[in-house]
């Protein structure tokens, strides 16, 4: 199972995404998870220090680049996870098969305790909107987890 989160940039939502789930992932052979972003503004960038400083601080290790999302990775994953809807919609233009877009999903879909429909964007925004982001992530990937232990 191969999973890939996308937000824009791959600087703050995305690369938070794949820290938290490869923690819960651990040794496991079988799941392995990548991020990416819908722009390349970003390109090669480490995460946003915003992004670096609350994931450190929670204890999630991570070492991601920004890369930009291509349409060989409907392909290549099994899951394609969005943060948000414009995020969605952007990879729903990419999507090379029709077939394909089956793969596709928003990741609050997983969140079992927040309400919220999409992961906000907290790039322009104060500090505690990181925080606020990985308490997100962290209820969704958990969600994500069980689903996986599921099937
Ligand atoms: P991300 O956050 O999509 O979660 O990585 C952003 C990063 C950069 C920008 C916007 C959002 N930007 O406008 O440069």
């Amino acid at each position: 199972m191969k999973i890939l989160f996308v937000c824009l940039g791959n600087i703050c939502r995305s690369p938070a995404a794949e820290a938290i789930m490869q923690q819960l992932i651990g040794d496991r052979l079988d799941i392995s998870c990548d991020s990416a972003g819908t722009s390349s503004h970003h390109l090669g960038e480490l995460p946003d220090k915003r992004m670096h400083a609350a994931l450190e601080k929670r204890g999630y290790p991570h070492r991601s680049r920004s890369r930009q999302v291509k349409s060989q990775d409907f392909y290549d994953f099994d899951l394609i996870l969005a943060m948000d809807h414009d995020n969605h919609r952007n990879l729903q233009r990419i999507c090379p098969d029709p077939q394909l877009l089956s793969k596709l999903k928003l990741m609050c879909e997983y969140c079992e305790q927040h309400q919220m429909d999409e992961v906000p964007d907290p790039y322009f925004g104060g500090l505690n909107g990181f925080t606020q982001v990985i308490d997100l992530l962290e209820d969704a990937c958990l969600g994500l987890w069980k689903s996986l232990q599921r099937s």
